[in-house]
């Protein structure tokens, strides 16, 4: 019949027709799990074969290493002199999700440091690679310069990602569930040498001013006591209640206390003087601090243990792998709704989005009202009211 087309001659036309779209990808800030499971699902629904066919674009994937580095010096630095914005293929993600840290790498470096902005390269450099839109993956900073190049105009959306769950506008972040299976199994095995030797373990966890990972690590590892910085507590306190236990025949105490917590009247310990270029302060000691307290004062032999970067690192849990799946989806359900400036979500049991605004205006910090016990200085006991 003249003028019919065969399936070869449909598939020909339908390619002509199709818009061409480029997405870039990004992961900045400190790495975690699930990264790469958010990555990979990036690239597969953007080159997912059915939906290109009624969506009518045909999206390349580009994936920018180094975090927003890999948008201000995209061709390489003297760092790495090797190409920062790389093409990304089905194949070449397809194990990616297996994998803990970032596949594309990341950095703190922020284009809008306030001794150095150079926020302008990022956006010449987005019309120099020819990226229509890009995806974020970040916690509070990443997300924070998602939303600055938004309001200058980017088509950007973000994906939440902090072992310090401590975004707004969302129930969880990537990496967060994986942190506590390591604080959780670390605690197990401190359990049996704290046995043996009748010993207290202060376990310091990250979180920065969020104590999350504290408190949902101490749950899960039945911690005798949580330390969050939420909530000042008493020295003297914590050494009344470790001796408690001990009157109540324990043979050994788990603290757990997140690097953020304090005593009342103190400021949080810091790691190092001076803050990064986002402002932040480098955390950590308070394990340290409190273990020669209570040595000193309780006269219990008592050890601390920083558990530090073990929590960002090793394979994703399932439940990462799998938020990692559906956030990369609905990241990119929102770049074919042209639906930009929103963060995916996850709230009440389903996968949302909120605008990057809402995300990054406050922390989500632990409710101590609801969530945490001022008098054991742990989870709470009874979930009414909460
Ligand atoms: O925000 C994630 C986090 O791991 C915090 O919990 C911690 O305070 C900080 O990053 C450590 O950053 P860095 O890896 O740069 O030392």
């Amino acid at each position: 019949m003249t003028g019919s087309l065969s399936a070869e001659d449909w598939s020909e036309e339908l390619e002509k027709k199709m818009e061409k779209r480029r997405i870039g990808v990004l992961t900045g800030g400190g790495d975690c799990a699930g990264l790469n499971s958010a990555i990979k699902w990036v690239v597969k629904t953007a080159f997912d074969d059915r939906l290109r066919k009624t969506r009518k674009i045909d999206y390349e994937v580009l994936g920018i290493r180094d975090g927003w580095k890999g948008l201000l010096w995209p061709d390489g630095d003297e760092d790495d002199p090797t190409p920062r914005v790389i093409h990304l293929t089905e194949e070449m993600v397809r194990t990616w999700d297996r994998y803990g840290g970032t596949m594309l790498g990341t950095s703190r470096t922020n284009p809008y440091d306030p001794k150095d902005d150079r926020s302008r390269l990022v956006a010449e450099n987005l019309d120099k690679y020819h990226l229509d839109y890009l995806v974020a993956i970040g916690g509070e900073d990443t997300l924070g310069v998602a939303h600055r190049l938004y309001l200058e105009g980017v088509k950007v959306v973000g994906i939440p990602k902090t072992i310090d769950k401590d975004l707004a506008g969302t129930d969880y972040t990537l990496g967060f569930e994986t942190a506590v299976n390591v604080i959780t199994e670390e605690i197990d095995r401190l359990r049996t040498t704290a046995g043996s030797h009748r010993r207290i373990f202060i376990v310091e966890t990250m979180g920065r001013h969020a104590g999350w990972l504290a408190l949902e690590g101490g749950e899960s590892s039945g911690a005798y006591i949580i330390l969050i910085p939420e909530y000042n507590f008493e020295i003297d306190k914590v050494c009344d209640l470790v001796t408690e236990g001990r009157r109540k025949g324990l043979r050994y105490e788990i603290v757990v206390v997140a690097e953020g917590a304090k005593p009342a009247g103190y400021s949080e310990i810091v790691k190092e003087n001076g803050i990064d270029s986002f402002g932040h302060k480098t955390l950590g000691g308070i394990g340290e601090f409190l273990a020669k307290q209570i040595s000193d004062w309780a006269k219990i032999e008592t050890r601390s243990l920083t558990l530090s970067h073990l929590q960002r690192g090793g394979v994703p849990c399932a439940y990462d792998r799998r938020m990692g799946r559906y956030f990369g989806i609905a990241a990119v359900d929102l770049i074919v709704e042209e639906d930009f400036g929103k963060m995916v979500s996850y709230q009440n049991g389903r996968i949302t989005a909120v605008p990057l605004r809402e995300a990054v205006s406050k922390l989500n910090l632990v409710d101590v009202q609801t969530q945490y016990d001022t008098e054991r200085y742990n989870g709470r006991r009874t979930i009414l009211g909460s």
